[in-house]
């Protein structure tokens, strides 16, 4: 009855169906959007985009030269005034936009009015500063509401924010700071994690020694950790607070003006920097968030992605806040100081709408149920999935667990580049089965396809691509117009390329099956194996290195390194802990090798690539693939040996 393509499901499948009472009320209830999204996909994300507040509308839904998209041409908009003035013309400016509970349990609320005055206030003091239209400013900082602040000042006066996750070293740092010629960089003296201070300061410090473009850092006092001041450079935030004007004119931009930029890996060891425009990129997080989210106006909505992340953009920051959300942002991790702590928000907050990401519901099926048992979920009303694969064990279990078998479950699939959601159910009218992220969402042309660019049969698998243009893709990669057509649109004439496979069940179902490039998805993070393979090169033992992605019980992947040494160097333990911290050092925590092996020479074949896929098997104890390219077997030979020597 709310099958929307009429689609006869085998009666020994899992499916499971919108409860009637949700469908009834839901935010998307008509079926028919994906007919006329399909039919004019330009004219739906028009409708979706007059949503907004514009200054002036657009005189064109979408230029499009392939494969670089402008849309809505002509408008004029500003994307801090989506997210907030705009809210305050009616009872919503009282209403909480940001709750906020640090690790140590100290409680921030926000109204919109707050937001508007705390936000105005950064950006004057942004300006005074020297930040003007275009000036990057990199955000290196803990889940705060100043990093929300930061980030809505930026977007107040036309400065694109680069946001650079908390948990990436300081050379990673410097990177992402002088790939963008960061301007300014706001950060914090440190961050909770566990109970213990964790310094960020500290590492922009370190960043700081190599980029020149860098003026001024605003430290955010959290901890009160003693950290260094640079006298002629650095400022804390409270003081420049306390004098700055809470009236702040915002800038109208262009909806093709970059609203920030985002580094994320690829196949080389150099991180891209996506970039992402304003009128179309809020457009199309908007958009979802409303549809997917089912949102209401008294949702209390708690997505856990970090700010540094794109989940964290798109679904704790534009998103939400565009729409008028009641946004709930947590500090710390879900085992501090219990294994019950997120249930205890979740009772607490009374959460209704929960975002979080297979790895961690592996982790809280690890612990037990018990932990979720014993706390009050009965407000949750949706429950929404995001950063890899979930395995049907983990979606039954949160359903069951969590959603206490009330809860529609959104697999939502998607990337950096994409911006916002492109593969998921409306939860009004999609039926789910665990596992599967179903169908793209109106106006989304995602296909499954083969080598040569042909649909797949049902029931195949191959390449996950997007045929059409949507509002929030990516533009280009900052600085590097080549690379984005090279990386994206070159594998498939006319497509964009997702670099995941996927298989289409014979209903039509998408079932994502994950990388099928060089990036290892970690917990739900991206990481390029040419990175971690760069950074091991670097240290003096190492003369070559092979990484790739194993599969992970609680991770999904986990970063596995094989190594040949250097002459005269002999491998030991202590060499392996040493190799694991270098990595940690140069990238951030979680690049660190969960295992690193040592082999006298890597598998390669007669022409020297290396053979990561039997590197694979191995990793994996699976009985090796195809070894007949092998420049010399015994290679392969030693390495099983390894592996059945328990260390
Ligand atoms: C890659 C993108 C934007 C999400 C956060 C990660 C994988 C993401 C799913 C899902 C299967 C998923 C893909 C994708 N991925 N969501 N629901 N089902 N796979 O963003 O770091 O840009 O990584 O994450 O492999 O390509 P990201």
């Amino acid at each position: 009855m709310f099958n929307q393509k009429n689609i006869a499901f085998a009666p020994e499948e899992q499916v499971y169906y919108p409860d009637i009472s949700f469908s009834a009320r839901a935010n998307v209830r008509d079926a028919r959007i994906y007919d006329w999204a399909g039919m004019d996909y330009e004219g739906y994300w028009a409708e979706e985009a007059k949503k907004l507040h514009w200054y002036k509308t657009w005189d064109k839904v979408l230029e499009w030269q392939h494969p670089f998209a402008q849309w809505f041409v002509g408008g004029k908009i500003n994307a801090c005034v989506n997210c907030v003035d705009r809210h305050l013309d009616s009872w919503r400016r009282n209403k909480a936009a940001i709750i906020f509970e640090g690790e140590p349990g100290d409680q921030v609320v926000l109204t919109y009015q707050d937001l508007h005055r705390e936000v105005s206030k950064f950006a004057n003091v942004l300006k005074d500063l020297g930040v003007g239209k275009g000036d990057v400013v990199t955000i290196y900082m803990p889940m705060i509401p100043e990093a929300v602040i930061a980030m809505l000042a930026c977007a107040r006066i036309g400065a694109p924010h680069s946001l650079v996750f908390g948990g990436f070293s300081a050379e990673a740092l410097r990177d992402r700071i002088k790939d963008a010629a960061a301007k300014v960089v706001v950060t914090s003296d440190a961050c909770w994690r566990r109970g213990k201070a964790i310094p960020l300061k500290q590492n922009v410090d370190t960043a700081l020694t190599q980029c020149a473009s860098v003026e001024k850092v605003v430290v955010v006092q959290r901890t009160g950790s003693e950290v260094y001041m640079e006298p002629s450079r650095d400022l804390w935030y409270h003081e420049l607070m306390k004098k700055a004007s809470a009236v702040c004119e915002p800038a109208m931009m262009d909806a093709e003006d970059i609203l920030f930029i985002l580094y994320t890996s690829g196949t080389t060891g150099k991180p891209k920097g996506i970039v992402h425009t304003t009128g179309g990129y809020l457009t199309g997080v908007t958009s979802t968030h409303r549809n997917i989210f089912d949102l209401k106006e008294d949702d209390v909505y708690w997505c856990t992605a970090d700010i540094g992340w794109i989940t964290g953009h798109s679904y704790l920051v534009y998103g939400p806040l565009a729409n008028g959300a009641t946004v709930f942002m947590f500090e710390g991790a879900p085992d501090y100081p219990e294994r019950d702590r997120f249930w205890e928000l979740i009772e607490k907050y009374r959460i209704t709408l929960f975002y979080t990401a297979p790895t961690a519901i592996r982790l809280f099926m690890k612990w037990g149920e018990s932990y979720p048992a014993g706390r009050d979920l009965s407000s949750l009303r949706l429950l929404g999935s995001v950063g890899e694969p979930i395995n049907p064990e983990a979606w039954l279990w949160y359903h069951k667990h969590i959603g206490r078998e009330k809860c529609p479950i959104v697999d939502t699939w998607w990337q950096t580049e994409t911006g916002s959601v492109m593969v998921a159910p409306l939860p009004g009218l999609v039926p789910t089965k665990p596992g599967s992220a179903t169908m793209s969402l109106p106006g989304v042309f995602v296909d499954v396809v083969d080598e040569l660019g042909q649909p797949v049969k049902a029931g195949e698998s191959g390449y996950l691509v997007i045929k059409k243009p949507w509002p929030s893709m990516l533009r280009t990669v900052y600085k590097d117009p080549q690379r984005y057509v090279d990386t994206y649109w070159s594998r498939f004439e006319g497509m964009y390329f997702t670099g995941d496979g996927a298989r289409r069940d014979k209903d039509g179902y998408i079932w994502v099956l994950g990388r099928v490039d060089d990036v290892i998805n970690v917990s739900g993070h991206r990481i390029g194996t040419a990175e971690v393979e760069s950074a091991l090169v670097e240290h003096p033992a190492v003369a070559e290195a092979a990484v790739i992605g194993r599969s992970h019980e609680l991770k999904g992947q986990a970063v596995s390194a094989f190594v040949t040494l250097r002459e005269g160097i002999a491998w030991a333990p202590e060499l392996e802990k040493d190799l694991k911290n270098h990595v940690a050092k140069k990238i951030g925590g979680l690049a660190r090798p969960e295992e690193i092996i040592c082999t006298w020479e890597l598998p390669k074949t007669r022409s020297g690539k290396i053979m990561r896929r039997l590197l694979k098997d191995i990793a994996e104890g699976r009985v090796l693939g195809d070894t007949s390219t092998l420049a010399d077997p015994a290679v392969i030979n030693q390495l099983m040996q390894q592996r059945l020597t328990p260390k």
